[in-house]
């Protein structure tokens, strides 16, 4: 590793635009299925479901690894494992995002049997977050993501659930949509947003990923604090103004846009002009294991291909703290730190 490789490694991260099974290596998919499969898969079989060639296929691949989590002990391992991987970068502090939606639709016999299914499941999460920051120092707050392009009553579900969970649960401090936005906007779930915010949770919400300036300022008029992607506020001027203007937290993934073909290549990618143009801006990986990249490999790749300078990396970092939503307190400490890394 190069001099700033390592420094990136020891710079204090948050990583804030993170799903859970977007993290399944497809080495662990193998692991997953040889706990509960009489003939586990084969690394080759698990490699060959991570191919896609665009957004949609990216999607379907998505929902064939997440068929693999079966049950609590599959969700426990691979929490493990991600946890693992974040540590091993220099990520202190995790907000991750779990397909609560897909869960029940993959699953609807089972879910009509067993109604403590999903309470079973997010029992071993708690299990692997606890152990992460007793073992690796990391924190992890859930983020219980919905999937826009199913109905708005699965949505419902989902929050309804995050509302009632987080009172025993503190480590759930968010919600968020995630799936096709080309499918539907943010307009249909604007009620669940106010009651989500009205529980409690802050809100996240993917916009402007596959489509225009539009969809995000239909996603920042139902009240979502935090934005993934953003890729094409760009387009807007009059957006971008109000983005800084109101210093919306925007969770970018460049990697992420170039795989999925939503941008033609990180040179097209807006980071640099958005860094420049003075937004909040923080960096992370989406789905490291569908498209080669890690939170501390975005830092490197912007680096080599945005020109940012160790400075700037710095600001990055202390904006993935500034813009996560640990207590005050603690961004403080970790701003503190990342000040004084050197
Ligand atoms: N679910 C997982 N990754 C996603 C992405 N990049 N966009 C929308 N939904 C997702
Ligand atoms: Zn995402």
């Amino acid at each position: 590793m190069d001099p700033i490789e390592q420094w990136i490694r020891r710079l204090p991260k948050a990583e804030l635009h993170l799903h859970l099974e977007g993290t399944i290596t497809p080495s662990t998919l193998v692991e997953l299925s040889s706990l509960g499969d009489a003939a586990p898969i084969t690394l080759s079989q698990a490699e060959a479901l991570y191919s896609y060639a665009d957004f949609t296929g990216f999607l379907q691949a998505f929902k064939a690894v997440v068929t693999e989590l079966r049950g609590p002990a599959e969700y426990e391992l691979a929490a493990w494992r991600m946890l693992q991987a974040l540590a091993a970068q220099g990520v202190r502090h995790a907000e991750v995002f779990l397909s609560v939606g897909v869960i029940f639709r993959l699953r609807p016999e089972e879910d009509q049997r067993d109604p403590h299914l999903f309470a079973r499941i997010f029992s071993a999460l708690e299990r692997a977050r606890l152990r992460g920051e007793r073992e690796l120092g990391i924190t992890l707050y859930w983020i219980f993501d919905a999937v826009r392009h199913f109905t708005v009553d699965e949505a419902a579900r989902v929050f309804r659930l995050a509302a009632q969970m987080r009172r025993d649960h503190p480590s759930i401090v968010a919600i968020g949509l995630g799936g096709d936005e080309r499918q539907t906007g943010s307009t249909p779930y604007r009620a669940l947003y106010a009651q989500a915010a009205a529980a409690g949770l802050r809100l996240t919400n993917h916009a402007g990923e596959t489509t225009g300036p539009e969809a995000i300022r239909e996603a920042l008029s139902i009240g979502s604090e935090r934005l993934g992607h953003v890729l094409s506020a760009i387009r807007d001027p009059a957006l971008l103004d109000e983005l800084k203007l109101r210093q919306i937290p925007l969770e970018l993934n460049p990697t992420s846009n170039v795989r999925t073909g939503v941008c033609p290549s990180l040179q097209h990618h807006p980071i640099r002009r958005y860094f420049d143009h003075g937004l909040l801006v923080t960096l992370n990986s989406d789905d490291p294991a569908f498209f080669g990249a890690t939170v501390e490999d975005e830092y490197r790749l912007a680096h080599q291909h945005h020109g940012f300078t160790r400075e700037e990396l710095r600001t990055l970092a202390a904006n993935s703290f500034r813009a996560s939503f640990l207590p005050e307190a603690e961004k403080l400490r970790w701003l503190d730190q990342i000040g004084s890394c050197s």
